[in-house]
């Protein structure tokens, strides 16, 4: 069993990635979730982190509220996607299990230190912020994390925050760039690879077709938040962003990588944000990035359907 950190801006994709994760008990165990501000402000994303945890069916599950804005930046949130609520679509009961009083960064920091060296994962499915303030404050942790799994960055398929920026990097890229020259090993979920993971129609079907609350939650979720991609790119469904990360846990034979360097663009105003991928090693920088390319998005649906229907 790989255990797991999800840290995340809840956010319909983040949503999903946390239910495919505790519907996975075999392969992942969940040590906590730990809210950053992206999606939406931090008191919507830490609210929405509890309710799917119920939804679930893990009020036991450990939610910490972290960083409330980027290292440096002001915080640019994404209602225009993901609603004012940040989980626009079902009406979710608000949740009974309380929020943990510890940081979401001392929390990080804490369980790095007294889990076995090697044998926690880090899965950022937001802004990078809470897991380059732990880095920052607690150099020692790095060598401890047994690998960063993370949705985030873009190159060949141009930006969705500007013409070459992704949200995630967008929004703190200076937290960003902590992370990807940690020297900590990354496997990096792009808009690259996310895009071709559509909820296309044929997909919500199956999605709407899974019995219980989760499924129909599910589908309501992502209704909402299809039409978004759909008004936009003229795509025949939204991407799946974040839940590629979970998948890759699970099958990773589902997903297609190359080993490069990535850094990200921190000074410029013209591209701030943008993730630099060394695809031909030009620049001789270290391969730091399992930098994702290719998914099998009917094999995607087929694990997500299959796994949500356990909850
Ligand atoms: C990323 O930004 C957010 O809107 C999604 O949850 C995902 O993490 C995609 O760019
Ligand atoms: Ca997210």
């Amino acid at each position: 069993r790989e255990k797991i950190i999800i840290d995340t801006d809840p956010g319909q994709d983040d949503a999903v990635a946390m239910l495919l994760a505790f519907a996975s008990p075999g392969e992942i165990e969940v040590l906590g979730v730990t809210a950053v501000a992206g999606n939406a402000p931090l008191h919507l994303t830490e609210l929405n982190a509890r309710k799917i945890c119920e939804l679930a069916g893990r009020p036991d599950a450990k939610v910490f509220a972290g960083c409330d804005r980027p290292l440096f930046l002001d915080l640019h949130t994404a209602p225009e996607v993901h609603g004012d609520t940040g989980l626009d679509g079902p009406d979710l009961p608000e949740p009974t299990m309380p929020l943990q009083e510890r940081h979401a960064v001392d929390f990080i920091i804490d369980t790095l230190r007294t889990e076995p060296a090697g044998s926690v994962t880090l899965c950022p499915l937001g802004p990078l912020t809470n897991i380059a303030t732990a880095l920052t404050r607690a150099p020692d942790i790095a060598a401890r994390i047994r690998r960063i799994v993370l949705m985030g960055g873009a190159q060949w398929e141009g930006g969705n925050s500007s013409p070459v920026a992704e949200f995630n990097i967008f929004v703190d890229p200076h937290a960003a760039q902590i992370v990807l020259t940690s020297g900590v090993e990354i496997v990096m979920f792009p808009l690259d690879v996310t895009h071709q993971v559509l909820t296309a129609q044929h997909q919500m079907d199956r999605v709407r077709a899974i019995p219980g609350p989760v499924g129909r939650v599910t589908y309501e979720m992502l209704d909402f938040y299809r039409r978004y991609d759909e008004a936009k790119y003229g795509t025949d469904g939204g991407p799946l962003h974040d839940p590629c990360v979970i998948a890759w846990l699970l099958r990773p034979d589902l997903f297609v990588g190359r080993q490069v360097n990535v850094e990200v663009e921190t000074a410029s105003t013209l591209t701030i944000g943008q993730t630099v991928v060394d695809r031909w090693g030009t620049t001789g920088r270290p391969k730091n990035v399992l930098y994702m390319l290719k998914a099998d998005a009917e094999g995607f649906f087929d694990l997500l359907v299959e796994r949500l229907a356990r909850l």
